[in-house]
């Protein structure tokens, strides 16, 4: 699997760092508060598990399975919920954790489509990775860890082809990984 990288762009120390610095970030937000914690499956999974490590106020947590309807959808912005949360948000401060943004679609659906008329008290995004180039929305995360390129990247959750998510660092795959 090591093999199949061509370059490590962050490695497992600087995650962690980066974790434990938005963790303390949104320990302060929150002071006083109770957030619902909702991890968007299935990159974010890892993200969430040691982000929740690094909070220090009491939280709930929640997850939700979305993916893209149809081939041409990324661009229409239609989400389908293949998993939806088991709890209310009505009256609630949510936070939405999420692997990495990068048009935006998917989360502009998730907070304007669905937990805006469901009626959350309030709606933060943290993300670990932003890939601002690619946006086609107007949309911005609350908290961001790293700023990528326009590469496609893998590990710490995120997948090519439903593999690497086990990968503690991120990387760039070789290219003949993809033609292969
Ligand atoms: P949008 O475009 O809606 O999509 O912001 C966000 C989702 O796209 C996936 N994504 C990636 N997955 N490596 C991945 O493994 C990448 O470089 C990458 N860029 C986007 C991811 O599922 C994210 O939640
Ligand atoms: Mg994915």
């Amino acid at each position: 699997m090591q093999n199949d990288i061509q370059e490590v762009l962050i490695s497992e120390e600087q995650i962690q760092e980066m974790v434990k610095e938005l963790g303390e970030k949104l320990s302060v937000e929150y002071e006083g508060r109770n957030p619902l914690v909702i991890c968007v499956l299935k990159g974010a999974f890892v993200f969430m598990a040691d982000l929740i490590k690094r909070i220090t106020v009491p939280i709930e947590i929640d997850f939700m399975a979305v993916s893209s309807y149809g081939a041409s959808t990324k661009s229409s912005g239609v989400v389908k919920i293949i998993k939806d949360l088991d709890v209310s948000v009505e009256g609630r401060d949510v936070l939405i954790v999420e692997d990495i943004i990068d048009s935006g679609l998917t989360l502009s659906y998730l907070i304007n489509d669905v937990l805006k008329r469901r009626n959350a008290k309030s709606i933060r995004v943290v993300t670990l990775f932003d890939k601002p180039a690619r946006r086609t929305v107007d949309l911005q995360a609350d908290f961001t860890g790293f700023v990528l390129p326009d590469a496609f990247v893998v590990g710490y959750g995120l997948d090519y082809a439903e593999k690497y998510r086990n990968l503690p660092y991120i990387g760039i795959l070789k290219p003949e990984v993809y033609s292969s």
